[in-house]
């Protein structure tokens, strides 16, 4: 199995996500490193074990990283799970620590894939460090589009020069807006899916029917992490970039793959599939 680390601010995605990495035996969960976004790190860091002990995988270390302001309660809920962090079981496991790049120092090995889907904070201040990701999937950005401000996608626009650091060190694969607006797990996917999951989706739901985007919730961290499951699931295409100072992804001149396409029909059921119980 390919070890996997997964940097997250769980986030009802992101708990999507997870629940995908742990749920597959493609992958061996190595570590979940932790970040603020969606709330802020105490409840990120909180989540991400109490969802841990869901999956029945106390075994799997946590790493608490980076603080920051967060921002996405109207999407993810005050608690990060749409207000039913408290459905989750306790984790008595105590954290690796707040030292995520000596985490990844420890825990790094030519085979393993780190998923970053959240601000990049962690990722930025490990590359900075002297890291290298063997292979770095990072969900964020939007080509020509945005979902926090006009031209910027939240996980970037948290944390600019973050993303900056990543697109122009880390050699990343990006998963953007573009593709993961299409992917979209609607009441017929959340109806198949285990219901303490679908349980964290009512406050995204509200948020996103209120705007009239669509009848259920985009699965954008789910996404990246399928690439590390099923390598070219998601096909890619080289593109010329750099992050400016808004966190908007723009023209220049470092090479990222960016993951343009995926069969959606295909990848949905493959999700449905492993996130039901
Ligand atoms: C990203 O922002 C977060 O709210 C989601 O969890 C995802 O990582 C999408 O823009
Ligand atoms: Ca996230």
């Amino acid at each position: 199995a390919t070890p996997l680390i997964i940097d997250t601010d769980p986030g009802v995605d992101d708990a999507f996500a997870i629940a995908l990495a742990a749920r597959s035996p493609e992958v061996e969960l190595v570590g979940l490193t932790t970040v603020f976004g969606n709330v802020g790190l105490d409840l990120t860091t909180r989540n991400a074990q109490r969802l841990l002990a869901y999956l029945g995988r106390t075994d799997v270390p946590v790493a608490k990283g980076a603080e920051g302001p967060s921002g996405a309660a109207d999407v993810h809920g005050e608690d990060g799970l749409g207000g039913q962090a408290h459905t989750l079981p306790e984790n008595g496991r105590e954290l690796f620590g707040d030292d995520v790049t000596g985490f990844y120092r420890e825990h790094l090995t030519p085979e393993t894939v780190v998923v970053a889907i959240g601000p990049q904070t962690n990722i930025a201040r490990a590359l900075d460090a002297g890291i290298v990701f063997p292979r770095l999937i990072v969900m964020g950005g939007g080509l020509d589009v945005g979902n926090t401000t006009e031209r910027a996608e939240f996980n970037f626009w948290a944390d600019p020069a973050a993303a900056r650091t990543v697109i122009r060190k880390g050699n990343p694969v990006v998963v953007p807006l573009n593709l993961t607006h299409r992917c979209i797990a609607d009441t017929e996917f959340l109806a198949k899916v285990d219901p303490v999951l679908s349980n964290f989706t009512g406050t995204y739901r509200a948020y996103l029917a209120n705007r009239s985007e669509n009848q259920g919730i985009y699965v954008h961290d789910a996404v990246a992490v399928a690439e590390a499951i099923v390598p070219g699931a998601l096909k890619t295409k080289t593109h010329r970039l750099d992050v400016d100072d808004e966190g908007a992804l723009v023209d220049g001149n470092h090479q990222v793959e960016v993951a343009e396409d995926t069969d959606w029909p295909a990848l949905r059921a493959f999700m449905e599939q492993r996130l039901s119980v």
